[in-house]
């Protein structure tokens, strides 16, 4: 059975260009010059889909997701189910979400756990790093089993005393051992113990709104913590990937390492490029608990959202990822009614990368391929997983997108897929729209219709990040 996709500007991180696709089974077999003698050749035999005056993009790569976390008494609220499904209504193709191991676990037993919750279960490719939130000696040697199997990466975290924290001493363990089998720490870069003392004052104080969690993650501490990472990672001889950054300061933290040479490299997210600590996270009432997440969203006025913009123009933020952790306001957030500490962290937005980010292109902000290099390429590479995911090109998996990019559509709980009771980004007008979605060569989006099924996304054994090799 073979696709040809015609008419479409297909684009790639080096560029836009007028050129035919053509699908044949789970793979690209070939992009076609228009109207060359293979590509009118291969339209008598193949289903043809007219893309004229619309974008070809290769399927977006997410891999900063969390189905089903256990977090702050409750669960994220999507399952890799109803979080995959959402993910390619919003064109994203592949996700690497997070298996939790936690102090005193066993790595394995852990990973096996996370498994069985994904397989069978997705509409689209999935891969996992592993959350360390013990590390021993046990967790360390199990790390370098982990490779391996496609687990390549590691997330620390220097935040959350008492449940997924790390110590300086865990930390340049674990470095040390991702340097010898080749693993990429990442980091959740926030200083939780200076945080935690904040944050009692603060409710102590009587502040008890989720407008305080933004007041207390001050970005001192998120810088403090990404500098404390990067010097502990140059001993470690180790690379490092911080996570969900959000401060300008950590940002500099970041470029002056790079600058210097070193392997370090960050992701940001559509919600601290797009929101802030005015305008979402202190909304009257309990309104803000919608955008309460960790790092936090950061302060219009101190431009922490104009200097993120640049950092992904000059790549000291290489990855756009969505930290999609979901939680419904009503018995979820609502834990927290009365005290901002036990607001679960999170925010829902994996369907909403790829439109997030494209507004950046309508806006000037990025360029078309850099769009696609932000959202699909670097992560792919980044990841190990390209260029079987990440591009459009012969041989790679035929994870397609045809994209609108002229649409108009407001985004609303009303719309989304995802499994929450409310939207962080209700009433967003956005310019861009995923008209069709292939998944591994299955049309699963198309015409406004979900077409595909859950357990089509396969397991994805990764390599390691290909930004070291
Ligand atoms: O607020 C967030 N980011 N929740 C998910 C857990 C994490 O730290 O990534
Ligand atoms: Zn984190
Ligand atoms: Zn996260």
């Amino acid at each position: 059975m073979t696709t040809l996709i015609k008419g479409g500007t297909v684009v790639s991180s080096t560029g836009a260009d007028p050129a035919e696709v053509l699908i044949d089974g789970e793979q690209i077999a070939a992009v076609l010059q228009p109207g060359s003698d293979i590509a009118v050749a291969a339209e008598q035999s193949a289903e043809v889909i007219d893309a004229t005056g619309r974008l070809v993009v290769p399927g977006g790569v997410d891999v900063h997701t969390h189905m089903e976390l256990p977090f702050g008494g409750t669960y994220a609220s999507d399952t890799f189910e109803t979080g995959t499904r959402a993910a390619a209504w919003g064109g994203t193709t592949t996700i690497v979400d997070f298996a939790v191991q936690r102090y005193g676990e066993n790595v394995r037993e852990c990973l096996d756990e996370w498994m069985a919750k994904a397989e069978g279960n997705c509409a689209i490719d999935f891969g996992f790093h592993m959350i360390v939130g013990g590390v021993d000696n046990d967790s360390l040697k199990e790390l370098d089993l982990l490779v391996n199997e496609g687990i390549t990466s590691f997330k620390l975290f220097m935040a959350y005393p008492g449940v997924f924290y790390s110590d300086d001493g865990q930390i340049l363990r674990a470095m040390q051992q991702a340097a010898g089998n080749g693993g990429l720490i990442m980091m959740h870069a926030e200083n939780g113990l200076a945080i935690d003392v904040l944050a009692d004052q603060a409710f102590e104080r009587g502040e008890t709104s989720p407008v305080t969690h933004g007041y207390v993650r001050r970005p001192e501490l998120e810088s403090e913590a990404t500098h404390r990472a990067i010097q502990l990672a140059k001993v470690g001889a180790a690379p490092l990937y911080i996570v969900h950054l959000s401060a300008a300061e950590a940002l500099e933290q970041v470029a002056l390492a790079r600058n210097a040479g070193m392997n370090v490299f960050a992701e940001t997210c559509p919600q601290y490029l797009h929101f802030s600590l005015e305008d979402h996270l202190d909304r009257p009432g309990f309104g803000g608990a919608a955008y309460v997440c960790s790092t936090p969203l950061r302060s219009r006025e101190d431009g922490h959202q104009d200097t993120l913009w640049k950092g992904l123009r000059t790549n000291d933020l290489a990855v756009v990822s969505t930290d999609h952790c979901p939680f419904c306001m009503k018995e979820q957030k609502e834990l927290g009614l009365n005290d901002f500490r036990a607001i679960p962290n999170g925010i829902g937005g994996v369907e909403h990368r790829m439109d997030m980010i494209y507004q950046g292109v309508v806006t000037g902000e990025i360029g078309l391929p850099r769009w696609i290099e932000l959202c699909a390429t670097t992560p792919a590479r980044m990841m190990g997983m390209y260029p079987r995911k990440g591009i459009i090109a012969a041989g790679s998996d035929a994870d397609v997108v045809i994209y609108d990019p002229n649409k108009q559509w407001t985004i609303s709980v009303d719309n989304h897929h995802m499994n929450i009771d409310h939207s962080a980004y209700e009433g967003v007008e956005v310019t861009g729209h995923v008209d069709t979605v292939f998944s591994r060569g299955r049309k699963i989006i198309d015409d406004n219709q979900y077409l595909g099924r859950a357990g089509d996304g396969q397991y994805l054994r990764r390599g390691l990040c290909q930004y070291l090799q």
